[in-house]
């Protein structure tokens, strides 16, 4: 069920010049947060933000009741909160939407596709695939390796491996370019820039791969009343934030030409 909660600041972490990671604690309980679900995030202290900013749940643990989440720095909210720090409360709407289908059989080849901050909910997904038993194969892509904010922690989960447009780390070119891409998989989940979950469904739909993607469409209300993060699928208009983020591809074959 939805909360609204202070959350305690007990660890931040910068990575990079854009990037930094909040671990939080929540008071008292469980979290109950499914892989690819979100939180909207009170920005105080900045008069520009009004309306709060969805971020994925990077990584939750429900032993300790701590969320991580991995923020890009991109304008007056992020900002904002970069300028928190360890001890500051934060206030969480949480769980939204619906995450990841974990629906998939012992032995099953996964593949996890993740574009720059993108790949923020993939690494609570690699996680909880591996205690499953499964064994994911993570591909990450850049354009360069300083910008994809988490790489080696993925590796204890799965088998990490790494694309870069420059070539500064990993495989030179685009994420569906790397020869493990084109190996075949029961199921690939994939979150990141548009264009990059777009090629990624339209080969996994060439392929007969089933294929879930999250989107990142700009939201307002973030709960489900303003309609202003509706996508196009072939099922109608469907709120992102409250219908997804997370969607089969299946549905967005007229959205994305598949
Ligand atoms: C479901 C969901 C999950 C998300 N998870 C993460 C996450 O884990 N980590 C993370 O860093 N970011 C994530 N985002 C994007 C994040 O919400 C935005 O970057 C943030 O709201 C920007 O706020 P701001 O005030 O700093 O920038 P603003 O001033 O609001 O915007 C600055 C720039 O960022 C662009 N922008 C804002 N929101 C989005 C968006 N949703 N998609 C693409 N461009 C956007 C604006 O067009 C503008 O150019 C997620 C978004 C959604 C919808
Ligand atoms: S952001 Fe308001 S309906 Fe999705």
């Amino acid at each position: 069920m939805k909360q609204v909660t202070d959350f305690t600041i007990v660890a931040r972490e910068q990575l990079g010049n854009q990037y930094f990671m909040l671990t939080l604690r929540h008071p008292s309980a469980m979290l109950n947060v499914v892989p690819g679900q979100f939180v909207e995030v009170l920005v105080e202290g900045c008069r520009e933000v009004m309306l709060r900013r969805p971020i994925s749940v990077h990584d939750a643990d429900e032993r300790t009741a701590e969320l991580k989440l991995l923020i890009q720095i991109v304008g007056n909210g992020t900002r904002r909160l970069a300028q928190l720090g360890v001890g500051d409360k934060l206030n969480l709407v949480y769980p939204l939407g619906n995450g990841f289908g974990l629906d998939v059989e012992a032995g099953a080849k996964v593949l996890l596709v993740g574009g720059g901050a993108g790949s923020a909910p993939l690494y609570h997904l690699a996680r909880v695939l591996a205690s499953r038993g499964l064994e994911p194969t993570i591909l990450l892509g850049g354009r360069s390796a300083d910008l994809i904010p988490v790489k080696e922690p993925f590796a204890q989960f799965g088998r990490l491996l790494i694309a870069t447009d420059d070539g500064s780390l990993g495989h030179r070119g685009l994420v569906t370019e790397h020869p493990a891409f084109a190996e075949p998989y029961d199921r690939i989940y994939t979150c990141g820039p548009t264009p990059m979950m777009r090629a990624v469904a339209q080969s996994a739909a060439q392929r007969g791969i089933d294929c879930q993607v999250s989107l990142e469409n700009m939201m307002a209300c973030g709960v489900g009343a303003c309609l202003c993060c509706v996508a196009g699928t072939d099922e109608g208009n469907l709120r992102v934030c409250k219908e997804g983020p997370v969607f089969n591809a299946k549905i967005l074959k007229k959205l994305w030409n598949l």
